[in-house]
């Protein structure tokens, strides 16, 4: 690999192309840490170090948003002890590295069901978001306790409710307005979706916003996934050709 500055987009991407936002299935911490004879939670715990790598990256290269999967609604069908650890974990986690973020200006919010969450992830979840909501940096979304269908299930209810209150007719019910009932609201779609250890699946995440995303799996265990393993997600990326029902330019010149 050629010898970079770690801060500029390394010289075989186009700085203009680059995602603006990537998500991330960050799967694999549990294989990773039985390879080396380790207890889960020591997959999960590296898992949290990649995640500061990779917006690291993002800072560097100029990619604005970033969100990642830390939990889903199936989840809590793990054994309790896991459950635990990882709601420990986060809330560690959002409270040792407050302070960085706020200092490397990134923007930190949450999508999923949080309000069922141990209050004290709750408390470190609302610091974090009220003291990075200035920021401008890169945008952190993190999905805890998030499940697409359940994200849907409740747009459409709180939908519902307008309508039976009067507020909104239902031919006035149109993409837009599904969009802004979602816990995405104000985002812009993923381009890139990442999946790591190789599982070929969505998990039921961000189901609708993923409709034209581009998709990159790769083998590679979570913890594993540095920066050269995203330096590849962004190779593969700009090597696709994103026609949205179109034809490409080629073909159609
Ligand atoms: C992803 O790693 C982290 C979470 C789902 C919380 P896994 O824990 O799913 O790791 P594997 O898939 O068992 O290796
Ligand atoms: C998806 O990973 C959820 C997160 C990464 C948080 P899982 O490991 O839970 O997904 P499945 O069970 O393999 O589909
Ligand atoms: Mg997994």
């Amino acid at each position: 690999m050629d010898i970079q500055n770690n801060s500029t987009v390394p010289s075989d991407l186009n700085p203009h192309t680059l995602p603006q936002h990537v998500a991330v299935i960050m799967d694999g911490n549990g294989r990773w840490a039985r390879e080396r004879g380790l207890p889960r939670i020591a997959g999960h715990r590296q898992g949290a170090r990649t995640v500061k790598e990779l917006l690291r990256c993002c800072q560097d290269w100029g990619i604005p948003a970033l969100t990642v999967y830390a939990f889903s609604t199936e989840n809590w069908q793990r054994p309790l002890a896991e459950v635990e650890f990882l709601m420990k974990l986060f809330e560690k986690v959002l409270c040792w590295e407050r302070l960085d973020m706020q200092r490397a200006g990134v923007k930190i919010s949450f999508i999923g069901d949080l309000a069922i969450l141990p209050t004290p992830l709750q408390i470190e979840i609302n610091r974090a978001i009220t003291e990075t909501e200035a920021n401008q940096a890169v945008h952190l979304t993190i999905a805890i306790n998030y499940g697409s269908r359940a994200e849907l299930v409740t747009a459409f209810r709180s939908l519902a409710d307008q309508v039976q209150h009067g507020l909104l007719k239902p031919e006035e019910i149109d993409e837009p307005t599904i969009e802004r009932s979602l816990y995405t609201a104000n985002m812009p779609h993923p381009d890139l979706l990442i999946r790591t250890s190789g599982e070929l699946r969505l998990s039921n995440y961000l189901l609708w916003q993923l409709a034209y995303a581009e998709l990159y799996f790769t083998p590679t265990l979570w913890p594993d996934f540095d920066r050269a393993a995203f330096h590849q997600a962004l190779q593969h990326y700009q090597h696709r050709d994103r026609r949205y029902g179109k034809l490409s330019t080629a073909l159609s010149a």
